[in-house]
């Protein structure tokens, strides 16, 4: 499979570390030191949805594909609206996009786009584009009540149009079950005559522990890069871009530093977009693309970590 164009979308709102200091007890020294992040966009009125389909139609317009071809949606959201209809059914209703397509969502918190990129390779038909999305309204699950993890997150979406080629394209993942370290809850289930009811259920807003997921991100990090370059055949420094989820800074600097990679090899814009959690990928990519840091041939590593507990990278050639 390959990646033929990119695209992305965000609320226009940008909320600055200064913004949270009115609020919390914070500040912007804190925020950025901890983290990396300035600033982050939040919604007033997007929904996974709509970000989604503005980053979409960028994609297809990048590609100048007719959308009559695209035969597979993949969206990774922890995020959308609805249990069901998915993003990537809606997707196909607002897009118009034929009817004879294979569209679902992938739930793999922060790793989303990376299981969805792995997955697209495996399902991609013959001779039709493949339709392949992070979104995420994280501002809808965030607890602005706590300041160690509301200043982390922003809401946006990015997307990428690939084909079926015989470019080189390796995938690795791996899933670590545990639901205290990062959750988000379902809705309690409803009132149900036949059964008692539920002692109690997870809070519905994002919970995390943030230094047990610091920990287990830099491991997972160099663990499935590594892996990753190691079945492409390529040594670390034959990679000319590293485009890893934008979680934290640190994170990125500690992987990078383990891994023996110059730092300026990882892309990096968390800086101005905060976490974005499925999003985050396919959004620097876009940037990194959109700045004309791309040139067809180079060597592309993309990593992902999350709730699930997940991980994932992916090698491939731009
Ligand atoms: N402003 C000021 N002080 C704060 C803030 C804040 N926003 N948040 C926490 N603090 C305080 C704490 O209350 C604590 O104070 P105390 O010592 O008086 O108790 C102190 O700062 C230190 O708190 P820690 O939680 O130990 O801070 P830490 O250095 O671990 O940084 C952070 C927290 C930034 C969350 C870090 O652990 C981290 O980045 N972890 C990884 C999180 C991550 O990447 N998550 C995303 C991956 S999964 C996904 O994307 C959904």
């Amino acid at each position: 499979m390959k990646i033929i164009s990119t695209g992305s979308a965000a609320p226009e709102l940008a909320v600055t570390n200064e913004m949270f200091s009115r609020v919390l007890d914070t500040s912007d020294e804190w925020i950025f030191t901890r983290t990396g992040i300035r600033s982050r966009r939040i919604s007033t009125g997007d929904t996974a949805l709509s970000m989604a389909a503005r980053a979409a139609e960028n994609a297809i317009a990048a590609a100048g594909i007719d959308r009559a071809e695209i035969g597979l949606v993949v969206c990774a959201s922890v995020t959308n609206e609805y249990l069901t209809p998915s993003l990537a059914c809606l997707l196909q209703r607002d897009l118009g996009l034929p009817e004879s397509i294979l569209a679902f969502d992938v739930n793999a918190a922060c790793s989303g786009f990376i299981y969805a990129l792995g997955i697209a390779q495996q399902l991609i038909p013959a001779g039709k584009y493949a339709l392949l999305l992070g979104s995420e309204h994280l501002s809808r699950v965030t607890d602005y009540s706590d300041r160690s993890t509301c200043v982390l997150f922003g809401d946006g979406s990015g997307a990428v149009i690939a084909e079926k080629s015989d470019a080189p394209f390796h995938f690795v993942s791996g899933a670590r079950g545990d639901s205290g370290v990062l959750y988000i809850g379902a809705s309690p289930p409803s009132p149900n005559p036949f059964a008692p009811p539920p002692e109690s259920s997870p809070s519905k807003l994002l919970h995390m522990d943030g230094q047990g997921v610091f920990r287990f991100a830099v491991e997972v990090m160099v663990k499935s890069v590594r892996e990753v370059a190691s079945r492409a055949g390529k040594a670390l420094g034959e990679i000319t871009h590293f485009v890893c989820h934008q979680a934290n800074s640190r994170i990125i600097e500690n992987a990078a530093t383990r891994l023996g990679v110059p730092l300026e090899r990882f892309f990096m814009n968390i800086e101005t977009r905060g976490n974005t959690s499925a999003a985050s990928v396919p959004i620097a990519l876009d940037e990194l693309n959109a700045t004309g840091g791309l040139r067809r041939g180079d060597s592309v590593i993309l990593a992902g970590f999350g709730g699930g507990l997940t991980y994932g990278a992916i090698y491939l050639e731009w």
